[in-house]
């Protein structure tokens, strides 16, 4: 029996390997990264792979034969070696592109290329910043350190900026608009750096900052590897028949 190895680390992921799961052998896996991930309710397994060859390797040893990445948009680097280990093996590969958001009236967003660039976007005047950029990136706005900075990550900031202003909440999501909006008016926030997730679990920062009139600066996706894809879990999971067969003992 074939089996789907799906690439998650995001919501849609854990939603589409619950789906999948319905009907075929599926093993999703995470990065390993957090410390206590939700519960996934399929199999996972955790951890780097070892680069492209590691992946390839690790889809001949389990008998692997559709391979779905669905993490998240900003995971750049995992999404490269899973279209390289699929082309190496011959593997089918499908991905879960979760559309990005785009301004709409009454945004005031400044786009950048990067994170780095968003620091340095944030100019030489003090600014009280809003950072919910995931704990492994928010380091690079040491290079700005004149702003007071809101921090929000599911696991603690470890080691702490080196800034001399900077609050530590920790949270997981979704988030609300109401709730967002009452957070940036309680730290007095003028300004909100994002990521483009897409997807509503975190767009309720990107509303509020609307409502309040704050700036935005979001940063830009990076270029993904182009592979068959789907915009959702649905669009998507109505793909998987063509490629492996369902498992008899599941199946409907
Ligand atoms: N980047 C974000 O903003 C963001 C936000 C929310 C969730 N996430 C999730 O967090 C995880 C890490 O993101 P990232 O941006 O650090 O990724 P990345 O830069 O693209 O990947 C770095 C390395 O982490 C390992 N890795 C990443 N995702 C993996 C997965 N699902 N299963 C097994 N190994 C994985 C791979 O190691 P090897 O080369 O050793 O295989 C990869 O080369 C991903 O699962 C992603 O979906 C990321």
């Amino acid at each position: 029996m074939k089996k789907i190895l799906i690439l998650g680390g995001t919501t849609e992921a854990r939603q589409l390997a619950g789906k999948l799961a319905e009907d075929f052998l599926v093993t999703l896996s995470l990065a390993g990264r957090t410390e206590s991930p939700v519960a996934q309710g399929v199999p996972v397994r955790s951890g780097g792979f070892g680069g492209a060859d590691g992946l390839a390797a690790y889809l001949g040893e389990t008998g692997t034969g559709l391979l779905i990445d669905a993490t998240h948009p900003y995971a750049a680097r995992i999404s490269a070696n899973a279209a390289m280990a699929a082309r190496k093996t011959g593997v089918p590969i499908l991905a879960l592109r979760r559309p990005g958001w785009e301004a709409v009236q009454g945004d005031r967003w400044l786009e950048v290329d990067s994170v780095a660039d968003a620091a340095r976007a944030l100019g030489d005047v003090p600014r009280r910043v809003f950072l919910a950029l995931g704990r492994q990136e928010v380091a690079a706005f040491e290079v700005a350190p004149q702003h007071h900075y809101l921090i929000r990550s599911v696991d603690p900031v470890e080691p702490k900026l080196v800034v001399p202003d900077a609050d530590y909440l920790l949270a997981r999501g979704p988030f609300g608009e109401t709730d967002e909006r009452v957070l940036l008016e309680k730290h007095r926030i003028d300004v909100v750096v994002s990521k483009n997730s897409g997807g509503a679990a975190t767009y309720g920062k990107i509303a509020a900052a609307r409502t309040l009139g704050l700036e935005v600066i979001m940063v830009r996706r990076p270029d993904l590897p182009d592979v068959p894809s789907a915009e959702t879990v649905e669009a998507l999971a109505a793909m998987v028949p063509h490629f492996v067969e369902p498992d008899a003992e599941r199946g409907v």
